[in-house]
């Protein structure tokens, strides 16, 4: 994981509080990701509002192609797939590649073919939010729309909003802050509704 991030384990013991536990997965591989800044927008807003979070993005999401007759896992997907076991909620950012998600975020959720043969299968039940950035409104939309049916597909509940994100216009300063309010609200609202909806006593494992 990128180097301000928790880890899965950490993050429940290091918080020590027992707010949801929402674990973020997106962005991209370039410096200064403006999907991996709207997730780690969207979980500040979950630790403000109580919740525990773990943010898998770039390098951490760089994973061999996802492969079902390979059991041989690395210590970066083995810590992915036990995150998202631990997890009571899912907030997934992909970036709007040639009109839809990337590979490397696609390829990472693969991974949750592991959960296959858990008592929760897959992402059973646990609320999922959406994040898509592109540079235009048409790829931000359609890409946020894959996102939702990728999440009904591993058994998630996407929440009501989704957050499209058109990176050509000036959503963030030259420092990487937050800077367009509509933006902000949204993913503010989207870290509300995850956590709102885990369901009482946190997702089931
Ligand atoms: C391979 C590639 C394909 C892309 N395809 C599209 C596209 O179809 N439509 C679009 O609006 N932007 C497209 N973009 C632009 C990215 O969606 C945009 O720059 C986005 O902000 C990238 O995310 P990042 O800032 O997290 O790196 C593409 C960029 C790359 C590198």
């Amino acid at each position: 994981m990128t180097a301000t991030t928790t880890s899965a384990t950490t993050a429940h013991a290091a918080e020590g509080e027992r707010g949801p536990f929402v674990v973020g997965i997106g962005g991209t591989l370039r410096a200064g990701s403006s999907t991996e800044r709207a997730l780690r927008d969207c979980l500040a807003a979950v630790r403000r509002r109580g919740g525990r979070t773990a943010l898998f993005s770039g390098e951490d999401i760089n994973l061999p192609m996802y492969n079902p007759h390979d059991t041989h896992r690395t210590a970066a997907a083995l810590a992915l797939v036990e995150a998202l076991r631990a997890a009571d909620a899912v907030v997934i950012g992909s970036p709007g590649y040639h009109g839809g998600v990337s590979g490397l975020v696609k390829n990472a959720l693969d991974y949750v073919e592991d959960l296959r043969g858990d008592a929760t299968v897959y992402l059973d039940n646990k609320p999922w939010g959406c994040i898509s950035c592109a540079f235009g409104w048409q790829a931000a939309v359609g890409t946020l729309g894959q996102l939702r049916v990728i999440g009904h597909a591993l058994r998630a509940w996407p929440t009501p909003l989704g957050v499209a994100i058109n990176s050509a216009e000036p959503v963030w300063d030259a420092e990487g802050v937050l800077v367009d309010e509509t933006t902000s609200t949204q993913l503010d609202l989207l870290a509300a509704q995850l956590l709102s909806f885990v369901p009482a006593g946190g997702s089931p494992r």
